[in-house]
């Protein structure tokens, strides 16, 4: 069972991200679970800054990979429908609308490394991993890259998802993912929250305008989710999936 547990304290809110049989793989129910739980906080006024954070000594292992395996099937309007669920879950930093720490507590991988990417401020335990292992399986990571380039360059985001690196917390430190590590990331991220939340409410809401200010994307998402479509008809997703699961190499068919 997937679920986000939502703890408030005084001007800050933790998220929990929990899919423990899954190393909390973003599933459709956890991906509509965290949408709707960023809805909620981003009105709720008595909350001025989030931690995002997973159970079980993992942050998140990235998308449900036997959720990809049965969506193999659906045609192309079905991938189109569904993107409202799989696209929004890397916007829910923006849909929130307050400052964001990702407290990450273990690997950080595929759509784990976008969630960290897309947060504020990132602190690490020692021991975590980051990285985008995604073309291992027969896909680009299309939905994340944006937030990815962001925040660490193309160059890097290039380099870390055709080499399918991964990288640890002092390498991911040294990139710029990482703001902070600490043995305990999720009490040091609720310092940080805190702190935030005892600046006056009207300026930290100003500065989040100043933040959020970016100009266009400098890559265009829209493309990037025409392409994950056609990734979804290939035979080779289905290829790299199933090895992972059969824990074998995959023989790719170019197809
Ligand atoms: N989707 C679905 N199930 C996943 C998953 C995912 N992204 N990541 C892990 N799991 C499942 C495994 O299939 C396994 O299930 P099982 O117990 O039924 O065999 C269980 O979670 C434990 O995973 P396992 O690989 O045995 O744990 P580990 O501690 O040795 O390794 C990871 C942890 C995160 C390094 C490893 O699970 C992994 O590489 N996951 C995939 C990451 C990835 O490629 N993400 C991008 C997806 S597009």
């Amino acid at each position: 069972m997937s679920e986000v547990i939502v703890e408030k304290h005084e001007g800050y809110a933790v998220l929990l991200m929990s899919n423990k049989k899954k190393r909390n793989a973003l599933d459709s129910e956890l991906s509509k679970a965290l949408i709707n739980k960023a809805k909620e906080l981003s009105t709720d006024n008595s909350i001025r800054a989030v931690v995002l954070t997973g159970v079980d000594n993992i942050f998140c292992a990235g998308a449900d990979l036997d959720e990809f395996s049965a969506a193999l099937t659906k045609d192309a309007l079905g991938h189109y429908k569904n993107r409202e669920v799989d696209v929004k879950v890397f916007d829910i930093v923006k849909i929130i609308g307050k400052p964001v720490i990702a407290a990450v507590n273990g690997y950080a991988l595929g759509g784990g490394f976008g969630l960290a990417c897309s947060a504020h401020i990132v602190v690490s335990s020692p021991t975590c991993k980051f990285g985008m292992p995604e073309l291992s399986l027969g896909i680009f990571p299309y939905v994340i890259f944006p937030y990815v380039i962001e925040a660490i360059g193309r160059r890097q985001a290039t380099s870390l998802a055709l080499t399918r690196k991964i990288i640890d917390a002092e390498e991911a430190k040294k990139i710029g993912v990482v703001y902070e590590i600490a043995d305990n990331p999720l009490e040091k991220a609720m310092v940080i929250a805190k702190s935030i939340a005892s600046l006056s409410p009207a300026v930290l809401k100003l500065s989040m305008n100043a933040i959020n200010n970016d100009s266009e994307d400098s890559i265009n998402s829209k493309y990037l989710s025409l392409l994950r479509i056609v990734n979804f008809a290939s035979e080779d997703l289905k290829i790299g999936i199933d090895a992972f699961k059969k824990k074998i190499k995959p023989e790719w068919r170019g197809k």
